[in-house]
């Protein structure tokens, strides 16, 4: 079996905080250590442009996640890590995909619907605020996976439609061109838990109750000691669940550890010490990287080189591929088509024997020129080895064979023109 592929990409739009860590950047750098994948992680910085408008902010945001992936853990040797935006043959491949996409499938996209309906409700124009780019999402998308024909792609739920939509792309393209591309799929992680915020809703940056991964140390421990709890006093037992500090805690702790605290919440721990208690915990796990993160981000041109080697090694999959797209969908040099139509030209302005049975049981030949017309036809013969014999004559000896031939030869053309087309295979044997 050929080695699995898996690629993701990460939208350069933001800082990564906790639930992105546990929920993506975590379980992705583990499996990327495995022996048997072959892993392309890149940062998705076209994409970013559909979101963010603010140009500082595209490039901090892609120092960070940068910056952070390296500092958790993943190997630019043993994966391709790169971004995007340092492979031109993604927006390239972007539009050779959108030729073969129907507008209707983009109609459907959920990002986009949302927006319309959104629009709708308030009785604005259905694509009020709604960029061409924000549409073509799913089609970018696509061109990332399928560029590297990835088999696996490790997403997040809501990231589940756009996959699908790149296997109908790829499967149009395949069927129109030929089998270029490689049918992904979705990889979602079921017993990933959505991480609570600071507020108990699931953490996002739509929430603005997110815990950033990288903030010192003294700030994260203010942080947490802000995670909403209920009002029960110590000493009072209190429940697990629906804690979004117990939540928190289980994801970065054993199963014994998660344990004890269960127990600590039956006795009645203080919420201060809880809260110390998962402080400390985080910290332990995050604390290496942390001081890998803030060296990493001191030095941007030690990343910047590593992204740049990253292109290297996607480029060299990608630049060739892409050659063998365009010549696939017709984007050709011009030289090699009159070559080929000069090739046809000859061919068919050669002149040629044609070979043949009648009803009357005879073998005959013919010989017609470039256009068609007829310029020798023979008589019957009694067999076709003996009418192959008389066409090998011709072809040696030329003109020269036509007098020995004469009693099985009943149309001649003009001399001059029949030794002209005769010339032609001797002429071609020497
Ligand atoms: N759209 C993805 C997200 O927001 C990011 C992304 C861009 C991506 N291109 C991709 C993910 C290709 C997987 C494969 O999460």
């Amino acid at each position: 079996m050929k080695t699995q592929r898996v690629l993701t990409g990460i939208t350069t739009s933001g800082t990564p905080h906790l639930g992105n860590y546990v929920g993506a950047i975590r379980p992705t750098v583990r499996a990327s250590r495995l022996a048997e994948v072959e892993s392309f992680y890149f940062l998705a910085d076209y994409h970013a442009l559909i979101k963010v408008g603010e140009p500082a902010r595209v490039q901090r945001s892609t120092l960070e996640i940068a910056a952070t992936w390296l500092a958790c853990g993943l190997d630019p040797e043993k994966v391709t890590f790169y971004r995007q935006s340092d492979i031109p043959e993604i927006p390239e491949l972007t539009w050779l995909l959108t030729c073969v996409t129907g507008k209707g499938i983009l109609n459907r996209a959920h990002a986009y619907k949302a927006s319309v309906d959104k629009n709708n409700a308030a009785g604005e124009d259905p694509d009020a605020g709604v960029t061409a780019g924000l549409f073509m999402y799913p089609v970018l998308m696509a061109a990332d996976i399928v560029m590297f024909n990835a088999h696996k792609v490790p997403v997040g739920r809501d990231q589940i439609q756009h996959i699908e939509m790149a296997r109908d792309m790829a499967s149009s393209f395949n069927h129109l061109y030929g089998e270029h591309f490689t049918l992904p799929e979705a990889v979602t992680e079921d017993h990933v838990a959505l991480l609570p915020g600071l507020d108990g809703r699931k953490m996002s940056k739509s929430y603005d109750n997110t815990i950033p991964l990288f903030v010192p140390r003294e700030q994260l421990r203010k942080l947490i000691m802000g995670i909403v709890t209920d009002s029960r006093a110590p000493g009072e037992a209190k429940s697990t669940e629906g804690s979004a500090l117990f939540q928190l805690y289980q994801a970065f702790a054993s199963a014994e550890e998660t344990t004890a605290l269960a127990q600590a919440f039956a006795d009645g721990i203080a919420w201060g010490d809880a809260k110390q208690t998962l402080f400390e915990r985080i910290d332990r796990e995050i604390a290496p990287m942390r001081e890998v993160y803030d060296q990493l981000i001191q030095d941007p041109a030690r990343i910047e080189k590593t992204l740049k080697a990253g292109a290297d090694k996607a480029r060299a999959i990608a630049t060739p591929f892409t050659a063998r797209l365009r010549e696939a969908v017709g984007l050709r040099r011009l030289d090699s088509v009159v070559s080929a139509t000069a090739a046809k030209a000859a061919k068919s302005a050669a002149p040629a024997f044609k070979q043949y049975r009648e009803s009357d049981g005879l073998f005959y030949f013919k010989l017609v020129d470039a256009g068609g017309q007829l310029l020798l036809q023979s008589t019957g013969f009694a067999s076709g080895k003996e009418a192959a014999g008389a066409i090998a004559r011709l072809q040696q000896q030329g003109s020269q064979a036509l007098e020995g031939l004469q009693s099985q030869l009943t149309v001649q053309a003009d001399p001059a023109v029949l030794a002209q087309a005769l010339a032609h295979f001797s002429a071609r044997d020497e």
